[in-house]
């Protein structure tokens, strides 16, 4: 295969297949959850479709912007900026270690990012799906910053545990308010504590409520012609359930994307708001033709892989602000969410150190290709799966090595001594054909298992006949160097 033109654009006539992976936040080095979760998944999907020769671009990216990223950087003592940059270099050099054939990797704290969540906002705001609401939130004047709800602590309402969170009470696990709070404290500096005061500030929303109707078209539509894992049809249809509300997207921040309209230019957009707009200002940053990707829904098929924590994001808030636009995009075709995957038999955790992180899994000396192997064999597709390193070592030896390593082995090796390595002129016996036409069948039955994108049915419970196969070709073969060595040995004895 010949590497594809650059830049990859859209070709009339061709089926033409965007990809996206959910952009990982910059502020951590990603655990093999997360690979699995989206990178690796959508990578298995592109390589497919580039063998299949679909016109193929498969974008990712740092998320950059946020709470999450302020905070980090006042921990490291440096700037959101500095997190960022350092960071994305991390995030692609794992990436990178994974061979994970992004055809670009990008980030969202960019010109283009302003640029473009700032017209799809403008376009909402003039078209009257825009409105404003009052909130309280504890401000510190010391920090000279409102508090995100993670950056107050103080007493809880109901128990009267004394360092409740802003967002919830370790102690009696009830879901808080943070301005219900009583004697706050902020934390949004290690040692200020000082006393936070209750501040009014209003806020922009999206009226989802105003969009629902067309949004259930929108998704009815798209499940009947695409291919959506079960978790994310529910996921979306229960929020339609409940009835959609308007949603906050601006937030009291500094680092962001910052809010054009007069009266909120101290604020930035809310995080939730503008990263899947990243999807759209990295592939700008790609190339000046990406509209030719993002605004042509009848010749382009996007489909977006993620954890199931984020189909909510894909699946509504970011078709709703494009609907929202009253202009032409291209929206989610297939939507592909994982459910989780625990290490052993916890949950990864960067803070309590659970989990093997990128670095870790490069220092391990374990070939890449050996965790692209597992990671994909307990894809967790259908229910939660977990990592176990026993259960790695098991497959590695028996699946990996054994049935596909020896088979190819043997067969080279085969092929070296007997024939010089070189391909020739072969006469099908009608056996020979009865098995290709076998292999042929599994080759169909895996290749459905990918477009249907059941990325670790293709990996494991479709290959069980093929496995047989092999096994049958491996016999074969053996039986076959046995027979012509005998006659080797015939022909050396005459
Ligand atoms: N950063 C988010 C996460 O890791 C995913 C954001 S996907 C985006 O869960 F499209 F919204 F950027
Ligand atoms: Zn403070």
């Amino acid at each position: 295969m010949s590497a594809p033109k650059q830049p990859i654009l859209p070709i009339k006539g061709k089926r033409n297949i965007l990809i996206t992976s959910a952009l990982p936040y910059v502020n951590n080095v990603p655990h093999l959850g997360n690979i699995i979760g989206c990178v690796l998944s959508a990578d298995v999907f592109a390589r497919f479709c580039r063998l299949r020769d679909y016109n193929t671009l498969f974008i990712c990216g740092t998320d950059e912007y946020g709470t999450a990223t302020e905070t980090k950087a006042i921990a490291e003592g440096l700037e959101p900026k500095q997190i960022c940059d350092k960071y994305h270099a991390i995030h692609k050099e794992v990436y990178d270690w994974f061979n994970i054939s992004f055809d670009y990797f990008g980030r969202t704290s960019t010109e283009k990012q302003t640029e473009v969540t700032q017209e799809i906002f403008w376009a909402c705001h003039k078209n009257g799906f825009i409105t404003q609401k009052d909130e309280e939130q504890w401000y510190c004047e010391s920090c000279d910053s409102f508090l995100a709800d993670r950056f107050v602590e103080g007493t809880c309402p109901d128990c009267g545990y004394t360092d409740a969170r802003g967002d919830q009470c370790d102690e009696c696990g009830h879901p808080l308010h943070a301005h219900q709070l009583k004697d706050p404290r902020c934390k949004y500096r290690k040692d200020c504590g000082k006393t936070p005061q209750l501040r009014t500030s209003t806020h922009l929303y999206l009226c989802l409520d105003k969009l629902q109707p067309e949004m259930q078209a929108y998704f009815a539509q798209a499940v009947e012609k695409g291919v959506w894992s079960a978790n994310a049809q529910d996921i979306t249809q229960s929020w339609f359930d409940r009835g959609l509300e308007p949603r906050a997207i601006t937030r009291d921040l500094k680092w962001g994307t910052p809010v054009p309209l007069e009266g909120f230019t101290d604020k930035v957009f809310y995080v939730w708001f503008d990263a899947t707009i990243g999807y759209i200002s990295i592939t700008a940053n790609y190339t000046d033709e990406w509209q030719q990707w993002w605004r042509n829904p009848d010749d382009v098929q996007l489909y977006q892989f993620m954890a199931k924590d984020n189909v909510l994001f894909h699946s509504i808030i970011f078709p709703s602000s494009l609907i929202g636009t009253r202009e032409t995009w291209t929206k989610v075709n297939h939507l592909s969410a994982t459910e989780y995957l625990n290490y052993e038999d916890r949950q990864f955790s960067k803070s309590r150190g659970v989990g093997v992180f990128g670095n870790n899994a490069q220092e391990s000396g374990i070939p890449a290709d050996v965790y692209r192997f597992y990671l994909l064999y307990i894809r967790p597709e259908t229910a939660d799966t977990h990592f176990d390193w026993a259960d790695l070592i098991a497959k590695h030896n028996n699946e990996l090595l054994n049935n596909l390593g020896n088979f190819v082995h043997r067969a080279l090796t085969f092929s070296a001594k007997f024939f010089d390595s070189k391909m020739t002129q072969v006469v099908l016996t009608d056996e020979d054909k009865e098995s290709i036409a076998a292999i042929n069948e599994e080759v169909g039955q895996q290749a459905k298992a990918l477009r249907d994108l059941r990325v670790a049915n293709a990996s494991e419970e479709d290959c069980a006949p093929a496995e047989t196969k092999l096994a049958e070709l491996k016999e074969q073969l053996a039986s076959l160097k046995l027979k012509i060595e005998e006659e080797e040995k015939a022909e050396g004895d005459n």
